[in-house]
């Protein structure tokens, strides 16, 4: 439970009430939220359940044991929300929740739970785009609209790069066509025996080490198109720390210095690709504007970067607020756009995990 979260310091909210709120649900991932919006925006309760101590032993996120997971907290979850906005069931407009793209097994309990909670209290429901709400989280952080623009997702399972000329209409212009940024930093802190999720310990360690120590590879950074790939970067570390054959990770002794150095060149092959790509797709769209969002958008060194080449190339950066980066619910709020265009989903509406490519 956070009660510091933006917009539930915001006095607006209780002016708000009487505003027929929603209820938005997501469950993508490893994380299982539920936040009550006022239809102006103003998040009236929040919840998430984290499961980073359940996938720890792992290093990575067990989709089975996430599914789980969720729906042993899903029902607690709304409750906190719900409970924290003082609204009752009768005073929601609508059920909102992420069908799309995440793991099967998780999405499938949010959905399944939204739709039993429409029918239950006859709400309309509305599928919300996950990849397309880390976007909405900019969005959220300031006054004026960001659109049109380009539009960054780095999460742990995505990392896409859309042409957006509003909330709702995005243009895929490429994605990661093996691995997803935060997806590398979760291996490489694995390997290093960081912990999960592997971002947060990657970036600390980064810190303190020297980002030239090792020339890691910058794949496809000079490729005229937006595609990423970060395999090879993880296999690149791997063979640095344990050389090439070496496969026993949890008996090697890496020296802090070595552990420090190796996070510090990791990170700057990630982002300067990151910054490399996003530059390239802000003058090919014509945009003057990027917002970026999802799980990696609250690495110290990728907001620093993308600072200084927004200076450097004339464009506005907005980036998610750090307490929006990861998943949550607060950033469904961009059902209210759909509602807006009385874009409601059906009940039969499935889950799309999206295996695909061009979310
Ligand atoms: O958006 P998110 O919560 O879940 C997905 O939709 O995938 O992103 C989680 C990812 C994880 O891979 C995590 O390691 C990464 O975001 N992450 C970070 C940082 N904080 C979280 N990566 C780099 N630096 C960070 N500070
Ligand atoms: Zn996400």
């Amino acid at each position: 439970r956070d009660d510091d979260v933006i917009g539930l310091s915001n006095p607006r909210h209780l002016a708000n009430v009487w505003c027929m709120p929603i209820l938005t649900i997501e469950s993508t991932c490893d994380e299982t939220a539920a936040a009550v919006i006022a239809n102006d925006g103003a998040v009236l309760g929040q919840c998430v359940a984290t499961q980073e101590a359940l996938h720890e032993r792992f290093g990575g996120v067990v989709p089975e044991v996430a599914a789980r997971a969720h729906l042993e907290r899903i029902l607690p979850v709304i409750d906190m929300a719900m409970s924290q906005s003082g609204i009752t069931a009768g005073q929601l407009d609508a059920v909102a929740v992420a069908d799309r793209p995440g793991l099967a097994g998780s999405l499938l309990v949010g959905l399944v739970c939204a739709k039993t909670l429409a029918v239950a209290w006859k709400k309309p429901l509305v599928a919300v785009n996950h990849l397309h709400a880390h976007l909405y989280a900019c969005q959220m952080a300031v006054t004026e609209s960001v659109y049109p623009c380009v539009g960054l997702v780095v999460s742990g399972g995505h990392t896409s790069l859309y042409h957006c000329t509003s909330p709702l209409d995005l243009a895929y212009l490429g994605g990661t066509i093996d691995d997803a940024a935060g997806e590398a930093f979760d291996k490489v802190a694995a390997m290093l025996g960081l912990g999960f999720p592997g971002g947060p310990a990657v970036s600390k360690w980064a810190n303190r080490g020297d980002r030239n120590a090792y020339s890691f590879p910058r794949s496809m950074v000079h490729d005229d198109n937006f595609d990423f790939s970060f395999s090879g970067l993880k296999t690149a570390v791997r063979y640095a720390i344990v050389g090439p054959g070496h496969q026993d990770f949890p008996k090697l002794d890496v020296p802090e210095k070595t552990k420090a150095d190796l996070c510090a060149s990791f990170e700057a092959a990630v982002i300067d690709v990151l910054v490399a790509k996003c530059e390239r797709a802000v003058a090919k769209c014509r945009c003057r504007r990027l917002i970026v969002g999802g799980g990696v958008a609250a690495n110290g060194y990728l907001r620093e970067q993308l600072q200084t080449s927004a200076v450097e190339n004339d464009y506005t950066l907005t980036v998610a607020p750090m307490k929006l980066c990861t998943d949550n619910a607060i950033m469904g709020a961009i059902a209210l756009e759909k509602i807006r265009r009385g874009e409601f989903a059906s009940l039969d509406l499935d889950v799309t995990p999206g295996l695909q490519r061009g979310f």
